[in-house]
């Protein structure tokens, strides 16, 4: 018994130190873009990434070389826009990050970006089945709510979905709401941990002050306003010119973090994220965002929502009712557009 436990110990260990050593080319796929480009530098910072692919349709090499030039210890590297140049960049990556898509200007929600957005990462999908079927794909081409269920159907058109892989960045949401609370209370944000459920856009972004440092916060409706539509600030204030680039950046980056600390050991990593969950299956409802334990495999654990009071009960029936019609959207176009 004691020997056979041993045996198994071992065996973990070793699996353990493989998937370590591997887990470190990291791709970004529009890496000259407005979010590319911080997320390539804030990458090439993290002493977890050894090897920096960046990939774009115009511009990868420029960024790459640029970036390159900053002292720490990972290789970069900037690859055609080709699907040659597309298929070397993932090729072998460990995790795949897609901000590739055209941004919101004002007056636009996320959901008028889907005409453009979901082909490209339908495309982008199809590549990186074929050559990184077994990355982490991190998602933040919007309109997340949809991008990623394409992303699961071409998966599986191809059989090589694995949903414990699939990620939408939601990241920024607990970002800007740990902020602006922040703001209210006088407190320092890093020691405000909001949970944000739903999904990424407008209503289906749902935080849960109930379960926060500041319950008080559950009918402060400007906040959760604030929260949901927060983006809109940004894109209003760029007056035409896109969408958060500088802090998606920094949400991206710190995703991807998450990920590759897990990938590498790390336990009780838990970050949200907007994945393939069992929370709301039964109501037809496939994919959803809420805390999520990372490990060597992806998605360990889906945590559950939790407790909510009536304010925030209200707020999640009016995301569920918009996230399935976002979901589908996204389903019914890899199958009408395969
Ligand atoms: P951007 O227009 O500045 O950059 C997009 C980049 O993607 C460009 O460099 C473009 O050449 C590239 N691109 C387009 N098609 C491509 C393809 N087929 N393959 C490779 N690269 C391609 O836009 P920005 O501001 O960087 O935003 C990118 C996306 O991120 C948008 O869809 C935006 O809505 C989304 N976003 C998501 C957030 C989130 O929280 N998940 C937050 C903010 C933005």
């Amino acid at each position: 018994m004691f020997a056979a436990r041993a045996v198994f110990a071992a065996g973990q260990r070793r699996a353990f130190s493989a998937s370590a050593r591997n887990l470190s080319k990291v791709t970004v796929l529009g890496a000259a873009g407005g979010i590319g480009q911080p997320l390539s530098l804030l990458l090439k910072l993290n002493p977890r990434v050894t090897e920096l692919a960046l990939y774009d349709i115009r511009g990868g090499p420029g960024v790459a070389a640029d970036v390159s030039h900053v002292n720490t210890k990972s290789t970069v590297k900037g690859y055609d826009p080709s699907p040659a140049g597309l298929a070397a960049a993932l090729k072998g990556s460990d995790v795949v990050v897609i901000p590739a898509g055209v941004p919101r200007k004002p007056g636009m929600t996320r959901d008028d970006l889907f005409n453009t957005n979901a082909s490209i990462v339908r495309d982008l999908a199809k590549a990186c089945a074929e050559s990184s079927p077994e990355a982490n794909i991190l998602i933040i081409a919007n309109p997340v709510n949809s991008t990623v269920p394409i992303v699961a159907e071409v998966f599986k058109g191809r059989g090589v979905y694995n949903p414990k892989r699939l990620f939408g960045v939601t990241t920024l949401d607990v970002v800007r709401a740990s902020r602006f609370v922040s703001e209210i209370k006088g407190t320092d944000p890093a020691d405000e941990h909001i949970t944000v459920v739903g999904g990424h856009s407008g209503v289906t972004i749902v935080p849960l002050f109930s379960q926060s440092n500041h319950p008080d916060l559950t009918s402060n409706a400007e906040l959760v306003n604030r929260v949901q539509f927060g983006g809109d600030e940004v894109v209003k204030a760029k007056d035409g010119a896109g969408s958060a680039t500088l802090s998606m950046a920094m949400a991206g980056a710190r995703m991807a973090d998450a990920v590759l600390r897990a990938a590498q050991g790390e336990k009780g990593v838990v970050e949200p994220s907007f994945v393939d969950s069992p929370l709301y299956k039964d109501q037809g409802i496939d994919f959803f965002a809420s805390k999520v334990e990372l490990g060597p495999n992806g998605v360990e654990k889906i945590l559950p929502v939790g407790e909510v009071d009536a304010n925030e009960q209200k707020l999640l029936e009016a995301c569920l009712g918009d996230l399935k019609k976002n979901i589908a959207k996204g389903v019914a176009f890899v199958e009408s557009n395969p």
